[in-house]
């Protein structure tokens, strides 16, 4: 028997997990992915509770991905005769079923790939959507290469510059932050190796807010954040000789290992940060967007990542709901599910958007009296309390541990 097949424009993170969960409620996911291959673009992403929980719903999945715990969060100021920590968090492990985790982008996106086509879906590569029909009980896909395909419903995982949301709610463009990062992923630096430590960090200096975290047992994917005029949106490496300058340059004198970081580089990229304002609703009639398609944001609460895996527990339970039997759903049966999608992540992915954007704009400020401003803004958005608070988000959402309804 033919189950119901689900197009999924998009082989980034989203598309595999939610292909990997769909297939193990019954329907015939299909992974349609522009790029030729899977790319080694990107440096690390940190994986919190949330998100962690949705893949561990994959049985075997969590043990493909080579991920590295964090340690301690660590603080750090440096201004003009001073360079302190500021503060130190340790991840209360005990309480959760999982921490914070590092991983590298290009190590996650090849395991989840690889483990979606080793649970049976097919993953076509060279084929970016550019348009779609919509028809009373199917969509038909059109791509870039000239080839069509028909499926039950689309979900549009293909990421800020998505064609599916472009072919929904027509172009608009992404709204550049103000902030560039340049990064790269380099060894543990010393401070923290002589301490078998694994970290997550800030550094807080003039101009500049610099952020690591570990990629995996060795090494540390970073960033430097400034405000920049705007630089295009990509992962690809700098030239050489930008890089050699990059590493030559003042950044490579920054203590607490900044500096050291920056001067072991593999491969320095650099790319402007762009989110989008929120989107009204999500879907029309059997297509409908989920992760960076529907809510891109700045990268400054790391949970691009997070909140697209919170999208698809929400979206399979939703689907499993309305439609136990995974059978070819009706539009009604759809309209239902991708309302009630809406109605409980769009207010909750805005919220994040909008906090992670102004977490920037606390975080790069210049001249030494906005920085010791900026620095007591910090120690009060950090105390134990908001740590608390974040923890207990991480523990309720997108659902208790062990508590899964999917
Ligand atoms: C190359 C790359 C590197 C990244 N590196 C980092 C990083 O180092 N750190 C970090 O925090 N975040 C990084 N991100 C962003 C991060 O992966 C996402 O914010 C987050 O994981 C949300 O996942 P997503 O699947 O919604 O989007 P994405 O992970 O961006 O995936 C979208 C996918 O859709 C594909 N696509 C785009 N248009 C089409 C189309 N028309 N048809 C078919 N496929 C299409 C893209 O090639 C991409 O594979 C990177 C994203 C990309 C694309
Ligand atoms: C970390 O990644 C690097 C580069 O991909 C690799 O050489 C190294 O073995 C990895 N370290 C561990 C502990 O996995």
């Amino acid at each position: 028997m033919v189950g119901t097949k689900v197009i999924i424009p998009g082989g980034g993170i989203a598309g595999p997990v939610l292909a990997m969960l769909l297939k193990a409620k019954g329907y015939d996911p299909v992974i349609y992915e522009r790029a030729d291959g899977p790319t080694d673009m990107g440096l690390s992403l940190g994986l919190q509770p949330n998100g962690l929980r949705v893949l561990g719903l994959i049985p075997g999945l969590l043990d493909e991905i080579d991920r590295c715990p964090v340690d301690e969060m660590i603080s750090y100021s440096i201004l003009p005769g001073e360079e302190r920590e500021l503060m130190r968090n340790k991840f209360p492990r005990e309480r959760f079923d999982h921490g914070i985790e590092g991983v590298k982008r290009p190590v996650l996106l090849r395991a989840l790939i690889e483990g979606a086509q080793a649970r049976g879906v097919p993953v076509h590569f060279g084929h970016q959507l550019v348009d779609f029909e919509q028809h009373e009980e199917s969509v038909i896909v059109k791509f870039a290469n000239g080839k069509t395909d028909e499926g039950s419903f689309v979900i549009g995982c293909d990421g800020l510059h998505s064609n599916t949301r472009i072919c929904l709610f027509g172009e608009e463009e992404a709204s550049f932050t103000g902030l560039t990062q340049t990064g790269g992923i380099s060894p543990i630096p010393e401070i923290y190796k002589s301490q078998g430590l694994h970290p997550a960090f800030n550094i807080y200096a003039d101009g500049v807010h610099m952020i690591g975290i570990a990629a995996n047992h060795t090494q540390v994917g970073w960033a430097i954040t400034k405000r920049e005029p705007e630089a295009k949106e990509t992962w690809r490496g700098m030239d050489e000789a930008r890089q050699e300058e990059f590493k030559e340059g003042p950044f490579s004198k920054l203590p607490f290992g900044g500096g050291e970081l920056i001067r072991t580089a593999e491969r320095i990229i650099k790319y402007g940060l762009y989110d989008r304002p929120e989107l009204q609703s999500w879907h029309k009639n059997r297509v409908v967007l989920i992760g960076d398609a529907a809510h891109p944001t700045s990268p400054h609460l790391g949970q691009g990542a997070n909140q697209a895996l919170e999208d698809i527990y929400h979206l399979v339970r939703l689907l499993v709901k309305h439609n136990p039997t995974a059978s070819a759903p009706s539009t009604a049966t759809l309209e239902s599910v991708f309302t009630e999608l809406e109605q409980l992540r769009i207010p909750r992915t805005s919220e994040l958007v909008k906090k992670a954007r102004k977490m920037g704009d606390i975080r790069v400020v210049s001249g030494v009296d906005a920085c010791k401003q900026r620095t007591e803004l910090v120690r009060t958005m950090f105390t134990p309390e908001v740590a608390r608070g974040m923890m207990e988000d991480f523990l309720k959402h997108p659902f208790e541990p062990g508590k899964s309804e999917i």
